[in-house]
C-alpha cells in the first residue's frame, strides 16, 4: 500500500515536471522606470527558476541575468520622457482624465505596434508556452497571445480594479469599492457613494465606448486578420495582482485573481560603505527621503522645495534624500543628497525612523515590508488612495503634494518621528505582510507554471463572463417579474371588477 502511494507520487512529480524550462513571453510596454522595475523583477524570477524569459520593453539592463532575453522598444521611454507633462503640474478632473487617457493608450499602443523590434518579434517563428502583458487597459496587446496561440496571464502593478474586474468577471460593487483615482475609504460617505458610482458608470462608459472600439481598430490597422477584440479579451487565464491585504482593502476576487504583492521585494545586500556609516553613526536616527523612480526631485516646485529644505533643517535626525543633481542650494548639514539610493537596504537598517515616500504602490509595500512608518506626499494615480490606506491603518500621515504647507508638514512629521504608535502599526502591518504560506516570489512562479501545465486555466473561469450586461445586471429578470406582477395586478383587477359589475347588475336586476 505504502508502495503504491509512493510511487503516486513519483509519478504525480514526473507530470507535473512538464513545466521546467518554459518559454516565458512578457510585455511590459508602458513607458514608465517603476512599471519596468516591477516587470522585470517579475520576469527575473522566473529565469532564476530555470524558464527562458524574453522580456518587450523600453528599457533593457546593463548586464542581463542568464535565461533572459531582451526585445528593446528603443526610443518609447526617451519619446514619452518629451511629451510627458511634469507631473508635479498636473491636475485633472476625474472625469475628464479617463477620456484623455483613452487616447494616450491608443498612441501608446500605437507606438508599440509600429516599432521594428516588435514587428520582428511578431513575425518570428518563436514558440512560447505563456505569455504575459501588463494590464494598463491597453486590450489590445492581448493580441500577442492570439498570434502565439499561448495561454494569457495579465500583471496589474494596483489591485483589482476596474481594468481587471470586466476582463475576470470579478464583483466590483461601487458601494464599498472606490475607484483607484480617488482617494475614498472603503466606508464611504453618501457622497462620496454618490461620486464613486458616477464615475463607476463613466469609465465604464469610457472604457466599452471610446477605448476598445479605437484600440480594435488600430489592431485591424497592423493586424488585419486578428479576430474582434470582443472574441479574446475575456480570454485571461490568471491575473498576478500586485496585492496584498497589509496595504489594500479586502475585497472579493474570483479565483482566476491571484495576490503576488511583495514579490519585488528581496533580502537587503550590505549597504556601500559611505551609506553604510552615515546610517551607522547618525545617533539621532534617519528620515530617509525618495519620490520614487518616476518622479525626479529636481523637477518640484521651488516654494515646495523651500518648505521641504527648512522643515529637515529644524530636525535634529540625518535626511537622507535621493535628489538627481549634484547641487542642493541651501542644503542643510543634516541632509545628505544622492542621485541613485539602493532604497529597500536602506529601509532595513534600523537606524531609519521615517520615510517620505510620493506613497507609490511598490514604495508603501518596501515600508510596510520593513516596518517603517511613512509620511506620504502622493502627487498622482493611485498615490493618494495608498496614503489614505497608509493613515487608515495607523502607520501614516499624508498632505498631496500641491497642497503641502509648513505648519502641516512640521507638524505631522514631529508626530510621525515623537509617538510611538506609527512605528508599532508599522510593525503589525508587517508582520501581516509575511505571515504567508509561500513567499510571494514564489507565488508568481507556482501560478505561471500552473498555467503552463493546465494549457489555460478554463477551470477557473467564472460564467459571469458569458453573460450579456443586461443578465449580468438581472434587468431581463426584473423585466420579467415587473411585466408579469402588472398582468398580474390586472387580471386580480379586472376579475375583480368582472364580478363587482355581475354583483351589481344582479342587484340592479332584483330591484
Ligand atoms: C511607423 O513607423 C514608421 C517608421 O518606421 C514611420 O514612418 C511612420 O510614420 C510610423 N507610423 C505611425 C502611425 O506612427
Ligand atoms: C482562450 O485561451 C485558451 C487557453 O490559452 C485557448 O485554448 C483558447 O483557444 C482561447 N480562446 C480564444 C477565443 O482565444
Amino acid at each position: 500500500m505504502l508502495g503504491f502511494v509512493y510511487l503516486l507520487i513519483l509519478l504525480s512529480v514526473f507530470n507535473f515536471r512538464d513545466a521546467d524550462g518554459a518559454k516565458v513571453l512578457g510585455i511590459f510596454p508602458v513607458p514608465g522606470r517603476s512599471h519596468y522595475l516591477s516587470g522585470s523583477t517579475l520576469m527575473k524570477i522566473l529565469a532564476e527558476k530555470g524558464h527562458d524569459v524574453t522580456i518587450v520593453s523600453p528599457f533593457s539592463e546593463k548586464t542581463p541575468p542568464k535565461n533572459y532575453h531582451e526585445v528593446l522598444l528603443s526610443g518609447l521611454a526617451e519619446d514619452f520622457k518629451k511629451k510627458a507633462p511634469n507631473m508635479f503640474d498636473v491636475n485633472l478632473n476625474p472625469f475628464v482624465g479617463p477620456v484623455v487617457f483613452g487616447f494616450i493608450l491608443r498612441s501608446m499602443v500605437e507606438s508599440v505596434f509600429n516599432h521594428t523590434a516588435f514587428k520582428k518579434l511578431m513575425e518570428s517563428e518563436q514558440k512560447f508556452d505563456v505569455v504575459i502583458i501588463e494590464e494598463f487597459d491597453l486590450p489590445a496587446m492581448k493580441y500577442v497571445a492570439q498570434r502565439f496561440k499561448a495561454p494569457l496571464i495579465m500583471y496589474n502593478a494596483l489591485d483589482a480594479n476596474e481594468w481587471v474586474n470586466q476582463y475576470q468577471g470579478n464583483p466590483d460593487s461601487p458601494a464599498y469599492l472606490p475607484s483607484t483615482f480617488l482617494p475614498y475609504p472603503s466606508h464611504m460617505t453618501f457622497f462620496q457613494r454618490l461620486f464613486n458610482s458616477l464615475l463607476y458608470v463613466h469609465n465604464y462608459l469610457v472604457r466599452n465606448l471610446l477605448t476598445l472600439p479605437l484600440q480594435n481598430r488600430l489592431l485591424h490597422q497592423f493586424y488585419p486578420d486578428a479576430p474582434h477584440l470582443n472574441e479574446f479579451v475575456y480570454n485571461t487565464s490568471i491575473v498576478l495582482l500586485n496585492a496584498d491585504p497589509s496595504v489594500h482593502e479586502p475585497m472579493p476576487k474570483v479565483p482566476s485573481l491571484i495576490n503576488v504583492g511583495g514579490f519585488h521585494i528581496k533580502k537587503p545586500k550590505p549597504l556601500p560603505k559611505d551609506l553604510q556609516d552615515v546610517l551607522d553613526n547618525a545617533k539621532n536616527g534617519v528620515v530617509y527621503f525618495s519620490l520614487g523612480s518616476n518622479l525626479q526631485s529636481t523637477m518640484m516646485p521651488l516654494d515646495k522645495r523651500e518648505i521641504l529644505l527648512k522643515t529637515f533643517a529644524s530636525l535634529k535626525e540625518t535626511v537622507i534624500w535621493k535628489f538627481e543633481d549634484e547641487e542642493l542650494p541651501g542644503k542643510p548639514d543634516n541632509v545628505i543628497i544622492r542621485k541613485w539610493l539602493p532604497q529597500n537596504d536602506i529601509l532595513a537598517h534600523k537606524n531609519v525612523k521615517l520615510f517620505i515616500t510620493h506613497g507609490g504602490i511598490f514604495s508603501t509595500m518596501e515600508a510596510v515590508y520593513h516596518g517603517v512608518p511613512i509620511m506620504a506626499l502622493p502627487v498622482m494615480a493611485e498615490q493618494e488612495l495608498n496614503s489614505k490606506r497608509a493613515e487608515m491603518n495607523g502607520y501614516a500621515k499624508f498632505i498631496p503634494f500641491r497642497k503641502i504647507t509648513e505648519d502641516k508638514f512640521v507638524s505631522y512629521l514631529n508626530e510621525l518621528l515623537r509617538n510611538p504608535k506609527y512605528k508599532e502599526n508599522a510593525k503589525k502591518r508587517s508582520q501581516i505582510m509575511t505571515d504567508k504560506p509561500t513567499t510571494p516570489a514564489d507565488s508568481v512562479n507556482f501560478w505561471v507554471e500552473y498555467v503552463v501545465r493546465h494549457k489555460g486555466a478554463p477551470h477557473l473561469r467564472v460564467a459571469a463572463l458569458e453573460l450579456a450586461w443586461y443578465q449580468y445586471l438581472l434587468i431581463d429578470v426584473i423585466l420579467f417579474i415587473s411585466v408579469l406582477l402588472v398582468v398580474v395586478i390586472y387580471a386580480v383587477k379586472y376579475s375583480f371588477n368582472l364580478i363587482f359589475k355581475r354583483k351589481t347588475s344582479e342587484k340592479v336586476k332584483i330591484n
